[in-house]
């Protein structure tokens, strides 16, 4: 039994000294902050202070004999900080940042898809729910170093947001004031996200959301409201021929956004939308959707494209928001 025990031990032991990014090597007290960055670790086991850079043509291993920068040229393969934008183990879904992340949907790249984790929440590639808590021992499986010089990666291409916003950190840094801020003016999209900023131990800090349902972030009163405000336009929004608004309540529209058919997510509430997909398909050169429901209490799955009882990742109150190809998740 206590063999057992310390085998068990052993092995957790080993495999979390040998992972990854932002998690502290007992050994020396680092950890990896980027590829080719170490961190300090406090008396916690979490890091803190400003990264170190490895030497030029080095990268940052952690390993048993602790964090250090060894030459990229033989370490390569074991430097730390290379799972950001990886679709994980089942092809769920990747880190895309800190606290983001994109569906993979069966296959081994990152879909057109942004979700943010909520609120102090971080992703990690391993983690049952997608985002957790750097307190529980999950650390962000993306350096936080991606989060500041990769917006290409967590920014809707299609939609009319301003550059500015489309990257919440830097936009916060660059406004530099705490509380909600509007993301921008398209009726079916923008309009209904806003960017939170906070001042955390220091640094500017933002993360986009999406107001619940079908309301809208007005600026006037900073909160999210049924009523559309006069800065939102529904003209500018899609290049397709559809008028109705994109969401999952209208699988036409939804569809028309996915542009290719077979079967889609409908959203991330497990008593609810978890239980539902869409299929796509092209009637007439149209787009046309048709939702269902798993039969009894079974979830769908949105790699295996299967109606299962495990609970799917994705359905989850650490996920803040969750989008595809620019359609809010519900
Ligand atoms: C995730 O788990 C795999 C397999 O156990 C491990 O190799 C990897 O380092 C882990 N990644 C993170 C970011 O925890
Ligand atoms: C690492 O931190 C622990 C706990 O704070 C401390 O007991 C240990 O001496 C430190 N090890 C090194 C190598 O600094
Ligand atoms: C560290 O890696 C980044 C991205 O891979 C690169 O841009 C940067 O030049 C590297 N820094 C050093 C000191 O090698
Ligand atoms: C969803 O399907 C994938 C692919 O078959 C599988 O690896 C994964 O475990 C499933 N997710 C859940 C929560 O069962």
């Amino acid at each position: 039994m206590s063999f057992i025990l310390h085998f068990l031990l052993g092995c957790c032991l080993l495999a979390s000294a040998r992972a990854t990014c932002n998690v502290c090597n007992a050994v020396n007290n680092l950890t990896c902050y980027s590829l080719n960055q170490t961190q300090a670790c406090d008396a916690n086991n979490l890091p803190t202070g400003l990264p170190f850079s490895c030497p030029t043509d080095y990268v940052c291993v952690s390993g048993a004999n602790g964090v250090i920068c060894e030459p990229e040229a033989s370490a390569a393969s074991q430097a730390d900080c290379q799972e950001c934008n990886m679709c994980d183990t089942t092809n769920t879904f990747a880190c895309t940042g800190t606290s983001s992340f994109a569906l993979c949907l069966g296959t081994d790249t990152l879909q057109d898809s942004v979700g943010t984790c909520a609120d102090g929440y971080v992703c990690n590639i391993n983690a049952t729910q997608i985002c957790d808590l750097p307190a529980d021992g999950i650390m962000p499986t993306c350096s936080y170093a991606d989060d500041s010089t990769d917006s290409s990666t967590t920014s809707p291409p299609p939609t009319t947001t301003a550059p500015s916003t489309s990257n919440p950190t830097t936009y916060c840094a660059a406004v530099q004031a705490e509380g909600r801020f509007s993301v921008g003016t398209d009726a079916y999209t923008t309009c209904r996200q806003y960017i939170l900023c906070s001042l955390v131990s220091g640094s500017w800090e933002g993360q986009t959301y999406t107001c619940p349902g079908s309301l809208y972030f007005s600026s006037a009163t900073n909160l999210c409201v049924a009523a559309m405000p006069s800065t939102c336009s529904t003209s500018v929004s899609s290049t397709t021929s559809t008028t109705a608004a994109p969401t999952t309540s209208n699988p036409a529209a939804y569809c028309a956004a996915m542009m290719s058919q077979g079967y889609y997510p409908v959203g991330t509430d497990p008593s609810t939308t978890c239980h539902q997909y869409i299929y796509c398909f092209l009637l007439s050169g149209t787009w046309s959707g048709e939702m269902y429901t798993c039969p009894g209490s079974l979830y769908y799955n949105s790699s295996s494209k299967i109606c299962a009882s495990a609970l799917p990742s994705t359905c989850s109150a650490t996920v803040a928001s969750l989008t595809l190809n620019g359609v809010a998740l519900e």
